[in-house]
């Protein structure tokens, strides 16, 4: 056995793409998911600290899942404001939005039904998918075309799964077209606001109004929120199954009150301070106006700029690194040969001197 694993490290070593886990690095981060600059916030961390100081139980571990003794008013109420907050009926609190993909994708769909996703969906939903009875079929990245093909072929009841904003592409889901087929063909979408979620309000879903021909939405705050968790947003019925039937959910130790008052705490810091996605857009613009040639839409924090060479990909974000600034390279086999890309994440807390040096050694690569 063990000679098969090293067999498998070796050849990613071979390719250059092994992976390995590196102290956090410090430089200018054109890479985290902090879209916000909320994780290291002093401001949010001296709230939660008063919090915690007034009720130290808040640091309590939750000692069983949220079925045996890990659930509390505090659990509950941030689950009722979160779905207040997005005008669902329903919300239910995971400890991560990997779980909680898990959940509604194993549990949700059967043996008799379809789960169609988007080619570029996130790991977790084909995991989910591995875990379920129904069948999976992906369409073409973002293709409406050929979304409606496979439903119309659909006899029995299907899903479908996408996100409102790509993380490998930086682009966005035609949400209100696929809202549209979703109807037409009476399909349950899902949707995956994990970029989107503090980037644009609450979501697209939000902004669209689309509450109600979605049939759930997943909300995770380990990104713009700058904290942990997800949230599934759905009707009471979906809630109550998934918490009868959802293994992710049911056997798996419940995170500290800590976590869903961070959470909760989040919301009201969005609300409060709507200059920091506006500086997020600011820069997304002042990135943009240096012209670098990228796959993804011109208002997302996400910026795929595509280098279709292992080797030359490496070097350019070595080099970028050399001058401090930290980007993050997508190798095959993480996405297809030939689709390798330097991945841009631009942050609220970003400089315009940043940007400009970033984008001048960029300029001078390709
Ligand atoms: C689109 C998408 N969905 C779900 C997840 C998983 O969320 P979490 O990091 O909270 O497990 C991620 C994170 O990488 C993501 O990008």
């Amino acid at each position: 056995m063990l000679k098969k694993f090293q067999e498998a490290l070796n050849k990613r070593k071979e390719a250059g793409v092994l992976r390995t886990l590196k102290p956090k690095l410090s430089g200018i981060d054109f890479y985290s998911n902090d879209y916000l600059g909320l994780a290291g916030n002093e401001e949010l961390q001296s709230q939660l600290l008063m919090k915690v100081q007034a009720n130290p139980v808040l640091l309590s571990g939750s000692s069983g899942s949220r079925l045996i003794s890990g659930n509390s008013n505090i659990t509950d109420e941030t689950e009722n404001y979160i779905a207040e907050q997005h005008q669902y009926s329903a919300a239910l609190l995971f400890s991560s939005g990997y779980n909680a993909n898990l959940a509604l994708f194993s549990t949700l769909p059967d043996r008799h039904d379809t789960i169609i996703v988007d080619e570029q969906i996130h790991r977790s939903v084909h995991d989910a998918c591995k875990m379920s009875h129904a069948k999976k079929i992906k369409f073409r990245h973002n293709d409406l075309e050929d979304l409606e093909s496979i439903l119309k072929k659909q006899n029995g009841s299907s899903y479908i799964a996408i996100e409102s904003l790509y993380s490998m592409d930086g682009d966005f889901a035609p949400l209100q077209e696929i809202a549209t087929l979703a109807k037409k063909y009476n399909s349950a979408l899902i949707v995956d606001e994990a970029h989107a979620f503090g980037v644009f309000g609450y979501g697209l879903i939000e902004k669209h109004q689309l509450q109600n021909d979605v049939f759930a939405a997943l909300m995770t705050y380990g990104k713009a929120l700058g904290a942990h968790g997800a949230a599934v947003l759905c009707n009471e019925t979906v809630k109550c199954y998934l918490v009868n039937f959802a293994s992710p959910f049911i056997y798996t130790t419940a995170a500290q009150d800590f976590l869903w008052i961070s959470i909760k705490n989040g919301y009201e810091f969005l609300k409060l301070k709507p200059e920091l996605s506006k500086k997020l857009h600011q820069n997304i613009k002042i990135f943009r106006d240096q012209n670098i040639e990228t796959i993804s839409s011109e208002v997302s924090p996400i910026q795929a700029i595509m280098v279709p060479d292992n080797h030359q990909l490496r070097n350019l974000q070595i080099t970028l690194s050399c001058n401090g600034f930290l980007t993050y390279a997508v190798h095959s086999p993480t996405v297809k040969t030939g689709a390798e890309r330097l991945r841009i994440c631009l942050h609220s807390f970003n400089t315009e001197e940043d940007i400009a040096g970033l984008t001048g050694i960029i300029k001078e690569f390709i």
